[in-house]
């Protein structure tokens, strides 16, 4: 029987208008939910960063999480959260973004990295990079180095690749 290759890509499901009209969204849980591609894209996550100092992983809200945490598992590091205003429950720095569809701020709690730690920036999907990059502001405002900055998807038209090189980052994504 022939065997089939899937791809990191194969798993993602695309869905038209989502959250509004003019939107592709790029549907991620359909890879979550298949053993194979999911360890596939942790694995692909990591393969760059091998034999790099990383100390620890900061995953975005929310499918970043899900990525970060294994991510992190598989390093053997800790993780870190960037959330969404008004979640995090110590206290936090926070900074603005602007968004494919809207403007919102996302924090980290101001104890969770320490000056001269290095980082993993872990997300899912990156399109027009403002979401990455506030993160990457908040990190480096704790002192954090970020290592690199890891992507399932990367939505190359809507410029955040661009913008995360611009700022000398290293950016690693699975597919387009
Ligand atoms: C999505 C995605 C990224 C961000 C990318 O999250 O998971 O975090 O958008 O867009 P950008 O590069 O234009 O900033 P979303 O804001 O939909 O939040 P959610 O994961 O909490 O649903
Ligand atoms: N975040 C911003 N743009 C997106 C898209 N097209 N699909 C999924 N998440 C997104």
């Amino acid at each position: 029987m022939a065997q089939t290759h899937k791809t990191v890509k194969d798993y993602i499901r695309t869905i038209v208008d989502f959250p509004h009209e003019g939107i592709m969204f790029r549907d991620v849980t359909t890879l979550f939910a298949d053993p194979r591609g999911f360890r596939m894209a942790v694995d692909q996550m990591l393969h760059p960063y091998a034999g790099r100092r990383i100390d620890k992983v900061v995953g975005l809200e929310a499918r970043g999480f899900i990525l970060g945490g294994a991510v992190a598992h598989q390093l053997g590091t800790g993780f870190v959260p960037i959330r969404k205003k008004g979640k995090l429950p110590h206290t936090t720095i926070s900074q603005e973004y602007q968004l494919e569809y809207g403007e919102a701020i996302v924090e980290i709690h101001d104890d969770a990295i320490e000056a001269g730690e290095t980082i993993l920036l872990v997300d899912d999907l990156l399109a027009t990079g403002g979401t990455a990059e506030a993160g990457i502001k908040l990190v480096e405002r704790l002192g954090g180095q970020i290592v690199g900055c890891a992507f399932v998807v990367d939505l190359p038209e809507l410029g955040g690749r661009k913008r995360l090189e611009g700022m000398g980052m290293d950016v690693h994504a699975l597919c387009a």
